[in-house]
């Protein structure tokens, strides 16, 4: 069955040659990379964008939001990264139109630890999917919450990547150790890695503490963060527990509206890189460190580490579109 969506939210891109690889990451638990991954990914679809999600998290969220409940028969990531199956072979039709998923499940635990004795262990997912960047618009890799191997893989493998961050206490906890891990990362595996942009989640406007973060977020990142914030919603909670993308589950909750406006700003600057063949102005140019950014976030700060000049000067954010509060 297929799950088909009106093209009122069809964005015109042109031809992309290969796909813009898009990880999703951020080593604190329970940020919404998960729920980013699938409604993003489901979101792109729906604006004609070929988009392939990949699950690179050994508890296979992703895999079972996406319809696909636990199978130990089914292939999954670990063939391909431990047992050299090509991925055409364990992609799967996720059952949305335009949409492809990579599954995971829990024999990625054991390819954390198998790649550690491996021939080229960070890049097993890049060679594994270079042959597919050219069948897809966006492919995007939803990182377990950890800088482990996998997630190296998937740094390595991506042209950018996405951070969400959970609009609550600490929320910058481990942003500067992710930031810091990223400039190592441009002078090592990646070089040519950028930030695709820092996405503020589980936004609850009728709390003060909500705004102080993302206040706080916007006045350090700058442009870097999106414009668009995704509200705490209660829909997107529970569509996973349905298999499907909040938009199939409930097309009018916020959830479902931030997530169509998130897709429409990737896409957006995925148009002006092309028009200006330029990144986004995230590499190089920051005056402003991962350090001092978590050394200034007021209260929602708790563990500054060094700095490497990674975050870069903002001009300013600009007000969330999403995040209203109700259903
Ligand atoms: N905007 C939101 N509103 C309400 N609930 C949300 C929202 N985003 C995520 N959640 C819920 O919060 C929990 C954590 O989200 P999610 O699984 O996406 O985070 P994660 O960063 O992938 O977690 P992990 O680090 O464990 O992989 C899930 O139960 C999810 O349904
Ligand atoms: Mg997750």
């Amino acid at each position: 069955m297929f799950l088909k969506i009106s093209a009122k939210f069809a964005a015109h891109t042109g031809d992309l040659a290969l796909a813009r690889i898009i990880a999703i990451a951020n080593q604190k638990g329970g940020v919404g990379k998960t729920t980013t991954a699938v409604n993003l990914g489901a979101s792109l679809a729906a604006s004609e964008q070929r988009t392939l999600v990949i699950d690179c998290d050994p508890q296979g969220n992703t895999t079972s939001a996406l319809g696909f409940p636990k199978d130990p028969a089914r292939r999954t990531l670990y063939q391909t990264l431990i047992l050299d199956e090509p991925i055409e072979r364990v992609t799967l039709d996720a059952q949305v139109e335009g949409l492809d998923l990579i599954p995971s499940d829990r024999n990625l635990v054991g390819a954390a630890v198998e790649l550690v004795g491996m021939e080229n262990r960070e890049y097993r997912l890049k060679a594994a999917i270079a042959g597919i960047t050219d069948k897809y618009n966006y492919i995007l890799i939803d990182c377990p919450p950890a800088l482990d191997l996998l997630t190296l893989n998937a740094l390595a493998a991506c042209d950018s990547v996405l951070v969400p961050i959970q609009c609550e206490y600490l929320a910058l906890e481990g942003v500067s150790e992710l930031l810091d891990t990223l400039m190592r990362l441009r002078r090592t595996i990646n070089p040519s890695l950028a930030i695709e942009g820092i996405l503020l989640t589980m936004y609850d406007d009728r709390t003060t503490l909500s705004k102080q973060v993302a206040a706080d977020l916007r006045s350090f990142f700058g442009t870097q963060v999106f414009e668009t914030v995704i509200p705490r919603n209660v829909r997107l909670a529970e569509a996973p527990s349905h298999g499907m993308p909040v938009m199939f589950y409930d097309i009018h909750s916020k959830g479902a509206e931030s997530y169509i406006q998130l897709a429409k700003e990737v896409i957006v600057n995925a148009q002006k890189r092309v028009g200006k063949g330029t990144e986004r102005a995230d590499q190089g140019s920051g005056t402003q460190s991962a350090a001092a950014a978590t050394a200034g976030a007021s209260s929602s700060v708790s563990t500054p580490t060094t700095g490497n000049n990674v975050a870069p000067t903002g001009g300013g954010g600009t007000s969330g579109s999403a995040g209203s509060g109700s259903e």
